[in-house]
């Protein structure tokens, strides 16, 4: 498997699913990178998971910066999208591009913003519009969008009657247009990412959105069970590193009280005479 690109993701549509992943640091990269991950997402899920932060919107984008710098150094062939994070164009939407070209310098192929309106007009559209007319490869995010929940009723599934649903097909049509690569649709009736996903040529990647999206996407902690403080009904925990991993720990709190640890053939060594040298020098 080479380098994956945007086009790549592209073709997937209607032939093959998309498996994406959140992933923050380093070494978790390179083990997504061997699985064959498609893309593996610099989620600002960084703030919970990572920074014990209460929202998403609290992280900074220096945090986002070294974090993506870090995933895209472990990262040979997936595509690693960066999100770009509250503060780098909700607040200030005229500095979006200048955010977004940092990720990029430091490894990411794209960035993912989340819909949001704003009433001076500096809304997602304005954002989108300027991300790729600077050749900056965007990926869109609707349904439930975490930087905003305040504002949709809290953590709460989205479009469940008629005219939110279609809504949310409006906004995926415009970003469409707009000339994102790809949506992610959070927590969405089945039926209606099964609706969006038919309408739209574009990949559509799914978090609590049912099956029948062009692709999915978790949280890493959240399937690999390292975060407890929530988990909602649409993750599948693969794996409860967790449990195994607070057991290695007690182990090896263990072997050190009980001086079991580092053995032997764990130490480094001073030859003989060097040691004997040492000894009559200190004596
Ligand atoms: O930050 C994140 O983890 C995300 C995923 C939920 C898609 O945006």
């Amino acid at each position: 498997m080479g380098k994956i690109t945007i086009q790549d993701i592209l073709k997937k549509k209607g032939k093959s699913k998309i498996a994406m992943l959140t992933c923050y640091d380093y070494s978790f990269a390179r083990i997504l990178d061997e699985a064959g991950i498609d893309v593996v997402l610099v989620g600002d899920s960084l703030a919970n998971v990572v920074l014990g932060l209460e929202e998403t919107r609290r992280v900074s984008f220096g945090e986002m910066l070294n974090h993506t710098r870090a995933v895209a150094a472990g990262v040979e062939n997936s595509l690693v999208v960066a999100d770009m994070p509250f503060v780098s164009y909700q607040l200030r939407a005229s500095r979006a591009v200048i955010y977004a070209k940092k990720f990029i310098a430091c490894g990411a192929a794209a960035v993912k913003v989340e819909w949001f309106s704003a009433n001076n007009n500096k809304d997602c559209v304005y954002v989108v519009k300027k991300l790729i007319a600077a050749n900056i490869p965007v990926m869109g995010h609707i349904g439930l969008t975490p930087q905003t929940a305040h504002l949709l009723g809290g953590y709460k599934v989205q479009g469940k009657d008629m005219r939110a649903a279609l809504n949310l097909l409006k906004q995926a049509k415009i970003l469409e247009k707009l000339g994102v690569f790809s949506i992610v649709l959070e927590c969405v009736p089945y039926q209606v990412a099964r609706l969006i996903t038919k309408q739209v040529r574009i990949p559509t990647i799914g978090i609590g959105a049912g099956k029948f999206c062009d692709g999915q996407v978790l949280v890493l902690y959240d399937m690999l069970g390292l975060y407890k403080k929530i988990r909602p009904k649409f993750v599948r925990m693969y794996k409860d590193l967790y449990i195994q991993t607070r057991s290695a720990l007690r182990h090896y709190a263990v072997d050190v009280r009980h001086g079991k640890f580092p053995a032997r053939f764990e130490s480094f060594s001073i030859k003989k005479h060097e040691l004997a040298l040492l000894k009559r020098k200190i004596r």
